[in-house]
């Protein structure tokens, strides 16, 4: 949570909402214990949105030889040593219910590949379901995921990650939740002086790396929510009272669930489903 600066950027956040646009750095150690994010965070800040952007996550350390530039939000997501399997089965749900993300920024399998000793395709499914959590928490939840950034030893099965990538986002992609690629790979450019003496870790020129990857489009996504927040509100609303046969919540739309208020019929063809007791989805 951060919002200095919040008046000097006082034209922009009126045009979109007092609401800050929350973004979620969801990894391992390769998010935690580097320096990237403040590096990402210069970027933001050199484009004129730290004011309207804000970090969230349960954790928010940040390693103490990274620069730490005014009005940084630490708060990430990044587990080191965890596994997209356990994170998609266990954790996802929750952190993102807690936190609500417009953005989720991701790079994780590393673990998967080096501890758990499991494929590209539990990965790649791992991946699934972690969205499908995101935008349960968010139906118009915007996804970045992180071409994963190689190993000394250039493990085949993070290169098999890497190449499954592309496939699966034009698969999961939609103009309400899009899904796009921060290429963080060795075919993007990412070296083996980039690493650190563990061959697994970014040192700061891989975090220069990493940054220069993920900023731009993370910007974009931070400029595309602002631009969808204010269409959506003024769409959304007559939908809702208009009557006839067009009416109910949209696909991937919320149409139930604890505290809901909002319509509880879809559009056709969907139908409403619980996802849980808090969320019933227009799917
Ligand atoms: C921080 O420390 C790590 C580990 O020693 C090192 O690889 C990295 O280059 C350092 N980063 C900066 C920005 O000094």
């Amino acid at each position: 949570m951060k919002l200095s600066g919040f008046a000097l950027f006082a034209g922009l956040t009126s045009s979109m909402g007092a609401q800050a646009v929350k973004v979620m750095l969801l990894g391992d150690s390769i998010t935690e214990i580097t320096c990237w994010r403040p590096l990402v965070w210069e970027q933001i800040t050199s484009a004129g949105l730290a004011g309207s952007v804000d970090f969230v996550g349960s954790m928010n350390d940040l390693q103490p030889n990274c620069s730490r530039p005014q009005g940084f939000d630490p708060d990430h997501e990044g587990h080191s040593g965890w596994q997209a399997y356990d994170i998609a089965r266990n954790n996802i749900a929750g952190w993102v219910q807690n936190t609500k993300p417009d953005i989720v920024q991701f790079m994780l399998g590393t673990n998967d590949v080096n501890i758990g000793h499991r494929n590209a395709d539990s990965i790649i499914g791992s991946y699934t379901i972690m969205l499908n959590a995101m935008r349960a928490a968010n139906p118009r939840v915007k996804v970045i995921v992180d071409k994963i950034i190689p190993t000394s030893w250039s493990d085949a099965t993070i290169e098999a990650v890497n190449t499954a990538i592309p496939g699966w986002v034009q698969q999961q992609t939609t103009a309400e939740s899009p899904v796009v690629i921060a290429d963080c790979s060795r075919a993007a450019g990412f070296t083996n002086d980039m690493l650190r003496d563990d061959g697994v870790h970014p040192n700061s020129k891989g975090d220069q790396f990493i940054a220069g990857q993920i900023g731009p489009k993370l910007i974009q996504l931070i400029k595309d929510v602002s631009t969808t927040s204010s269409t959506s509100t003024s769409s959304t609303s007559p939908t809702s009272t208009s009557g006839g046969s067009g009416t109910g919540a949209a696909h991937w739309g919320q149409c139930g669930g604890i505290g809901w208020n909002g319509a509880t019929t879809c559009v056709s063809p969907y139908t409403c489903q619980q996802v849980n007791p808090y969320y019933y989805q227009c799917l």
